[in-house]
């Protein structure tokens, strides 16, 4: 609160002055209190409905605004006005935040961070909506509310349960668990980890040639990393510890910046590919589709107010500009209903009239009108259905969608083949994960999984085991099982 200087008339919501702010009108010098003290009703009433309703996921976070600047021509992919020119800068908010714990828990929770960035384009908003980690725990949408469900709080005792959370996972979980429970599952602040759009995009340029891609952020400030020690021992210490950091450093004139980089898939060869790329479990490995460099992100100003800005914004997968489309992805496709259905749940039908969602660059023009909390005046006298003689709608052919040949049958299919959930966990632990990497990642699995039942634990050590054999005899032994685990 920087406001100290200033002074202003304190006044009721109807902008009427205020006599006394600490003392309610009364009958008499003890009371009761009168019901004609508008400002002391009005006070109450508005208290009373404060809260509105919290993330059902990715509670807790923090957020600043910034701008992304192009660094390099990526036009021959993508049309997208963003990266119109080298050089050119748009403006962002950008939210971080944990996913399973609720608005106040502690920010050094060993969880996924999400990375959320809206680039606020002349053709509208487009927001980039991932998480730190380049895969997810499961591939299909209908799976989402069990699996978070799990990662909550258990039914009967609303305490976390390290049976529900372990005896959820497959072997498609794998990937994720092994990011998870590596010492990048508790990232010191939101400045030193990378972000991934996780899922695979579509992107087309200027003559409708369309690409398969991956984004990566990563962080300009090196990936640094908490031990599970280091970050238990924050949670009672400062349990707002990245919130606090991203604000203190921008506020003591710092800024935060990431490298945006993409993977570039040409368009067949994604169906020959040797993983499924509509598979959010999988990453593809840099050997084969190398990062080419984009642009920065940078972050340098914090919100004036939390709630009217990072709490009220509303991040889609669904939110995307021309040049920009889904991919055939299962979880994708679903979260781009999810997104907007729960924003009008959490903040209205007329969420993207709040400024911080408003896509102020571009010229919303459209029959959407009335809703509760219409505050931009509601398209004035201009009519409100179309065709009409009333109004000229122009529409632009141009932006329209990249056509695709679809062929199959219509049912619930089984993951698509080729798909090896194993040999992608176990290069991460055996050729990308240092010694104190590998065990860190063990001991932090076994700290966590000791707490499930026996029979829980062992199928978890099978798939570490079919991942990598000293993966899962190292986390076997720690459990008292017998090293090799392949027969089980
Ligand atoms: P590379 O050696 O080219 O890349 C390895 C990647 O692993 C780097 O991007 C590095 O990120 C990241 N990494 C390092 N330590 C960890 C950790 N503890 N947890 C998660 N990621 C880590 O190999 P490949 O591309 O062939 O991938 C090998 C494995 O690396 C994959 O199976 C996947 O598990 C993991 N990985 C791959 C990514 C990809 O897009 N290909 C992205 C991230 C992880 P950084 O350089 O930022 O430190
Ligand atoms: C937030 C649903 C998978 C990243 C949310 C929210 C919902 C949700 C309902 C709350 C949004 C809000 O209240 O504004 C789902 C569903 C998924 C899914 C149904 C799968 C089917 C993923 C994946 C990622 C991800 C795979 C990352 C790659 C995020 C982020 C937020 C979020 C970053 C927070 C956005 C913010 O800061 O406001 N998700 N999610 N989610 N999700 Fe997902």
């Amino acid at each position: 609160m920087t406001d100290t200087k200033n002074t202003s008339v304190l006044t009721t919501s109807t902008g009427s002055p205020v006599d006394d702010n600490q003392n309610s009108v009364t009958a008499g010098e003890y009371g009761p209190v009168l019901l004609q003290d508008f400002h002391l009703i009005d006070k109450l009433a508005h208290f009373d409905r404060e809260r509105i309703p919290e993330r059902v996921v990715h509670a807790k976070g923090a957020g600043a605004w910034g701008y992304f600047e192009v660094t390099h021509d990526v036009t021959k992919f993508c049309k997208a006005k963003v990266f119109e020119t080298v050089g050119k800068r748009t403006p962002v908010f950008t939210r971080f935040s944990t996913v399973g714990g609720e608005k106040g828990s502690a920010d050094t929770e060993r969880d996924p961070r999400g990375f959320a960035v809206k680039f606020y384009t002349e053709e509208g908003n487009w927001d980039m909506v991932g998480n730190n980690t380049p895969v997810f725990f499961i591939r299909d949408p209908i799976k989402f509310p069990d699996f978070i469900h799990t990662q909550k709080r258990n039914p009967q005792t609303n305490l976390k349960c390290a049976n529900m959370f372990w005896d959820f996972f497959g072997s498609e979980s794998a990937h994720q668990v092994t990011i998870l429970f590596s010492d990048r599952g508790t990232p010191d602040g939101y400045r030193r980890m990378n972000g991934y759009s996780s899922h695979t995009f579509k992107w087309v340029n200027e003559q409708g040639e369309a690409f398969w891609v991956k984004l990566h952020f990563k962080t300009d400030s090196g990936i640094k990393n908490f031990t599970a020690a280091e970050a238990d021992a924050l949670k009672s210490t400062n349990p707002d510890y990245a919130t606090e950091d991203l604000f203190k450093h921008i506020a003591q004139g710092g800024s935060a910046s990431w490298t945006l980089n993409v993977q570039v898939m040409p368009i067949n060869d994604g169906y020959k590919y040797r993983w499924n790329i509509f598979d959010v479990t999988k990453v593809w490995p840099h050997g084969d589709y190398p990062l080419i460099p984009v642009g920065k992100l940078v972050l340098n100003r914090n919100p004036e107010n939390y709630f009217a800005e990072t709490e009220q914004s509303a991040f889609s997968p669904s939110h995307l500009v021309p040049g920009m489309e889904p991919s055939l992805d299962k979880m994708l496709q679903g979260r781009l209903f999810s997104y907007p259905d729960t924003h009008r749940h959490r903040l209205g039908a007329n969420y993207d009239q709040i400024p911080v969602n408003c896509p102020y660059r571009a010229r919303v023009s459209n029959n959407q009108r009335d809703g509760p909390m219409c505050v931009n005046g509601n398209q004035g006298s201009k009519v409100n259905y179309e065709p009409t003689t009333f109004h000229n709608y122009k529409v632009r052919p141009e932006t329209k969608l990249s056509t695709q040949t679809l062929t199959g049958l219509v049912g619930r299919f089984k993951p698509a083949h080729p798909n090896d959930d194993f040999s992608q966990p176990g290069a991460l632990f055996r050729k990308v994960m240092s010694d104190k990497d590998k065990s860190n990642t063990v001991s932090n699995i076994v700290g966590h999984i000791k707490n499930a039942n026996r029979d829980i634990q062992e199928r978890q050590v099978r798939i570490f085991y079919k991942c990598d054999a000293e993966y899962g005899s190292k986390i076997a032994t720690a459990l008292g099982f017998p090293a090799n685990r392949s027969n089980l």
